[in-house]
């Protein structure tokens, strides 16, 4: 049973995003999206290149409000808390960390110095020792190679490290841009496990992945954006594959809501 139906219509969602839009200079990359998220939902954002998932992840952190020419409209609110107006130091404060595409980490840099850079922030200082220990526990390849250079290591390898980087803030919610993008199947497999891991311990993920069967299998719920709109959304196994492609794809079909 899930938190929602757990609490009826009451309790505050975790995560609550209502009618927002995005924008690049006048350029409008997403509008009118509206969601919700629980404690221990897993959402899969399903689309097609260029259809606004990363602009919603980029939102969501703050990052849209950073640049001089993009902004963003409507209501974020995390944890009780308005954050839509935040910055990003903030709102990794507040407890979202972002694993963004392409992983961004310091290339030159040490797998521990790295993961150091996670825990920037004066709430995480305290806790670092043990929180590295719970990073190297989840992924041991990261504690064998923890003096390694991140630039000589395997794009699996470094997909480890940008996940170990953002937990090291001890989110409430972690967002993958792209989680296995470029990865080999293996080097998926196990990325999955140690996403299920970390949803074990209560972290809600958000998840925008390329691979529809890997995104059904690993979430609660999905959602699928086409043009800068969730177009559908959805649990696994309520709405058929044939009906998500066809929305992917943008074959016409209604917008379908499912609580
Ligand atoms: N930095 C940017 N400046 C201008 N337009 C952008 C920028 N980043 C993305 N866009 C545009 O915003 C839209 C959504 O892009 P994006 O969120 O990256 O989509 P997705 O992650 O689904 O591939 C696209 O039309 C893209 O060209
Ligand atoms: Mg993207």
């Amino acid at each position: 049973m899930s938190t929602s139906e757990a609490d009826g219509n009451g309790g505050t969602p975790l995560l609550r995003i209502s009618s927002l839009a995005a924008y690049y200079g006048e350029l409008r990359a997403i509008y009118d999206i509206s969601l919700e998220l629980r404690q221990g939902d897993v959402l899969a954002i399903i689309g097609a290149n260029g259809a606004g998932k990363s602009t919603l992840l980029r939102s969501l952190v703050g990052l849209m409000n950073h640049g001089a020419r993009s902004h963003i409209r409507g209501l974020i609110e995390f944890d009780g808390k308005r954050i839509d107006k935040l910055s990003p130091d903030q709102i990794v404060d507040a407890g979202i960390a972002l694993v963004p595409e392409g992983r961004r980490l310091f290339a030159r840099m040490s797998v521990q110095d790295n993961l150091l850079a996670g825990a920037y922030l004066p709430r995480c200082r305290a806790g670092i020792p043990t929180r590295l220990e719970q990073i190297y526990s989840l992924f041991p390849r990261l504690r064998e190679r923890r003096d390694q250079v991140v630039s000589q290591m395997s794009g699996g390898e470094q997909q480890m490290v940008a996940i170990g980087r953002a937990l090291m803030s001890s989110p409430k919610l972690i967002a993958f841009d792209e989680l296995s993008l470029g990865l080999s199947p293996a080097m998926v497999d196990e990325i999955y496990h140690n996403l299920g891991s970390i949803i074990e311990t209560g972290t809600a993920a958000i998840i925008i992945e390329q691979d529809l069967k890997r995104a059904l299998a690993a979430c609660t719920r999905f959602c699928v954006m086409l043009e800068g709109s969730i177009v559908l959304e959805g649990k696994p196994g309520e709405v058929g594959e044939d009906a998500i492609t066809a929305a992917y794809f943008g074959a016409g079909i209604g917008t379908h809501h499912v609580q």
